[in-house]
């Protein structure tokens, strides 16, 4: 028994971007050139923008429907493990899009999509606030990155190794609940 499609569909989204925005952050804060940094600037943040409505849905989805359980076969140890990587990496999501999104209003910079329907900045300009909000971000994504090695690695190791079914109960991304493994 697998997640629902709507779980299925949240999940690689939010994979998606997240895996995108990591190496474009790392991009963007390590080389000096402008026409450069530019571009991927303006992609972190309004792909930053979309990732918090989709970490929203997600959340919102998730505490009204729950996990499918895990096989039997599993250890207590490695279920206990699962479950506390995943707690983990929507606590780190959520540090990682508020202290960025802070960071950007904050420091009195524009969220291009988001100005463009005229939404409000929800934070005051403050620099202090700001420097506070960039130096939470550039921390956590230690923690994030961590985690998802973790995450991925045991995916990995239970789709390529075990075998045992867990890797399609989230893949494919739009399969339904009653596939089988
Ligand atoms: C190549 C990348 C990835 C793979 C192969 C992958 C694979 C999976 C699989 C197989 C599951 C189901 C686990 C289970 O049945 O218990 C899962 C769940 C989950 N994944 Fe990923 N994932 C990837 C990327 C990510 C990313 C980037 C994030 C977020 C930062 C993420 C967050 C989660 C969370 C929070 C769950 C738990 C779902 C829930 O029970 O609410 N994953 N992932
Ligand atoms: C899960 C979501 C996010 C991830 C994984 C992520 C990842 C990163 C990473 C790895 C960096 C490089 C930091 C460094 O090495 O110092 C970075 C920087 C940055 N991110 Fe994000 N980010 C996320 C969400 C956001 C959001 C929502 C925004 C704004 C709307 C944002 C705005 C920024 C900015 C402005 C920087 C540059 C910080 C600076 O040095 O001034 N990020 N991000």
């Amino acid at each position: 028994m697998g997640y629902d499609r709507m779980s299925r569909i949240l999940h690689w989204l939010t994979a998606l971007i997240v895996l995108a925005m990591i190496p474009v952050g790392l991009v963007m804060t390590n080389v000096d050139d402008r026409a450069i940094q530019d571009p991927l600037f303006i992609f972190h943040k309004n792909a930053g923008a979309l990732l918090i409505v989709l970490i929203a849905l997600r959340l919102a989805w998730r505490a009204t429907h729950r996990a499918p359980p895990l096989p039997d076969s599993l250890p207590a140890i490695q279920k206990f493990a699962a479950r506390g990587t995943h707690v983990i990496l929507y606590l780190m999501l959520i540090v990682m899009a508020v202290s960025g999104y802070v960071r950007v209003r904050a420091g009195g910079f524009p969220v291009e999509m988001l100005d463009a329907i005229g939404l409000p900045h929800f934070v005051p300009r403050d620099d202090a606030l700001a420097e506070t909000a960039k130096s939470i971000h550039a921390r956590a994504k230690f923690g994030i990155g961590l985690f998802l090695v973790l995450h991925v690695g045991a995916a990995a190791y239970h789709g390529l190794v075990r075998r045992d079914g867990v890797f399609s109960r989230m893949w494919p991304p739009t399969a339904s609940p009653t596939r089988v493994p």
